[in-house]
C-alpha cells in the first residue's frame, strides 16, 4: 500500500484549486479541507454581526468574538464533499456570495484570525492522507508537505471561469465585478503582513490557463505517482 501523504495546493483566488484538490482527495479517498471556506465563513460572520462593510472594519470587535465562532466540515454524501457549518448552520451557500468575497480577504489578513483557524488546519491534517487547498498552505500551515502545487491562470480566464461558476448556481454576477473582486483579492491576499500568498521554495508551478481539468489533473496524478 501507498504510504499516506500531504498534499498542499496554494495559489491564486479561482485557478482551479478546489476543483483539482476535490477530485484528487476523492480518487485518493483522501479528507478535503477548503481552508477558503473558512476564511468566507468567518467573513460571513462579521457581515452578519456588522463588523465589517464595505469601508469599515472593526477588527478588535471581530477579534473578540472569534471564540465565539465555531466552524465544522460535514461530509455531504449526495454532493460527496464535505460542506462548512458555522455555529451549526450549513453556510456553503452563502459563504460563496460577492458580499462575502468582497470582504473576505480583509478579514483573512487578521493575525488572530489566521492563527485560530491554522491550528484547526494543523488538527485536521494531522494524520496525512489529507488534500487542503489554500494561500498558505505549503508555506505555512503544512511547510513538510510532501507534495506542493502552486497553481496560477490568466486572470481574464480565471474571472470567465468563475463568473460561468457563479451563474450556473443562479446568482448575478458580471464578469466586469468577478474580475475586478478577484484582482482585488489577490492584490491583498499576496501583500498581507502576516502570511502572505507566496510560492513556497519546493513547490511545483502549474500554469492552468489552457488546461482543460481532465489535462490538469492527469497531470498532477503523475506529481503524486512520483512521491508516493
Ligand atoms: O480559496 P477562496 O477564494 O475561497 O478563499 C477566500 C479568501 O480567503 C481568499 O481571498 C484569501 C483567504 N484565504 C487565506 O488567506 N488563506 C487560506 N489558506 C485560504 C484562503
Amino acid at each position: 500500500m501507498n504510504k499516506k501523504i500531504t498534499i498542499a495546493i496554494d495559489g491564486f483566488s479561482s485557478t482551479g484549486k478546489s476543483t483539482i484538490a476535490k477530485k484528487l482527495a476523492r480518487h485518493l479517498n483522501y479528507i478535503y479541507v477548503d481552508t477558503g471556506a473558512m476564511y468566507r465563513a468567518v467573513a460571513l460572520y462579521a457581515l452578519e454581526n456588522g463588523l465589517i462593510t464595505a469601508t469599515d472594519f472593526d477588527h478588535e470587535g471581530l477579534v473578540s468574538h472569534l471564540p465565539d465562532i465555531t466552524l465544522k466540515f460535514i461530509y455531504n454524501p449526495a454532493l460527496a464533499h464535505s460542506e462548512v457549518y458555522l455555529n451549526g448552520i450549513n453556510v456553503e451557500g452563502k459563504i460563496r456570495s460577492m458580499e462575502v468575497s468582497n470582504v473576505v480577504s480583509r478579514v483573512a489578513a487578521v493575525p488572530e484570525v489566521r492563527e485560530k483557524l491554522v491550528e484547526q488546519q494543523r488538527f485536521m491534517g494531522r494524520d496525512k492522507g489529507v488534500v487542503m487547498d489554500g494561500r498558505d498552505i505549503g508555506t505555512v500551515v503544512f511547510p513538510d508537505a510532501e507534495l506542493k502545487l502552486f497553481m496560477n491562470a490568466g486572470a481574464k480566464a480565471r474571472a470567465e471561469r468563475r463568473t460561468a461558476e457563479l451563474k450556473a448556481e443562479g446568482r448575478e454576477v458580471t464578469y466586469e465585478d468577478v474580475l475586478r473582486n478577484i484582482e482585488e483579492r489577490d492584490y491583498i491576499d499576496a501583500n498581507r503582513k502576516d502570511s502572505p500568498l507566496q510560492k513556497a521554495p519546493d513547490a511545483i508551478d502549474i500554469e492552468n490557463t489552457d488546461l482543460t481539468i481532465e489535462g490538469l489533473f492527469d497531470k498532477i496524478l503523475k506529481l503524486v505517482d512520483d512521491v508516493m
